[in-house]
């Protein structure tokens, strides 16, 4: 019994540690999932899978669309004028997913 409660305990804290981790669900997530699907794996032909890219390279390639740098209209259309907050949540919240295994040598 005693075993137990320790084990179960122990249990609870890995999964508390591992949803810590996860960043909220960003408000503006359900448009990008139309495309990029809420985990990051693309839905549409042409959309790239994004479960687990570099933050940084996330977060650079969102800034690059909204100012127009990266010059891609349909991303353009769908990132509009979004804020750095924002922006942040969403990067932050494609690099967090994990790409399913059999996805994961895919370009
Ligand atoms: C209508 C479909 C569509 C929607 C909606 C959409 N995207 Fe995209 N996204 C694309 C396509 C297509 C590309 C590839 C564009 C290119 O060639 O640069 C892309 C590219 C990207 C990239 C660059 C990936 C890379 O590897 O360089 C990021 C990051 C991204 N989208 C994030 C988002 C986010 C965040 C949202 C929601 C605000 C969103 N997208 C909404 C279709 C979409």
């Amino acid at each position: 019994m005693r075993t137990f409660l320790v084990v179960a305990l122990g249990l609870t804290c890995a999964l508390q540690a591992l949803a810590a981790d996860m960043p909220p669900k960003p408000v503006r997530l359900g448009l990008c999932a139309a495309c990029h699907g809420e985990t990051g794996m693309a839905q549409i032909p042409g959309a790239p899978n994004l479960a687990g890219q570099k933050l940084d390279y996330l977060r650079k390639a969102l800034k690059d669309y909204r100012d127009g740098s990266r010059d891609v209209p349909l991303m353009r259309a769908a990132i509009g004028p979004v804020s750095d907050a924002d922006l942040d949540q969403l990067a932050r919240w494609y690099s967090a997913q994990t790409p399913p295994p059999q996805a994961a040598g895919q370009p």
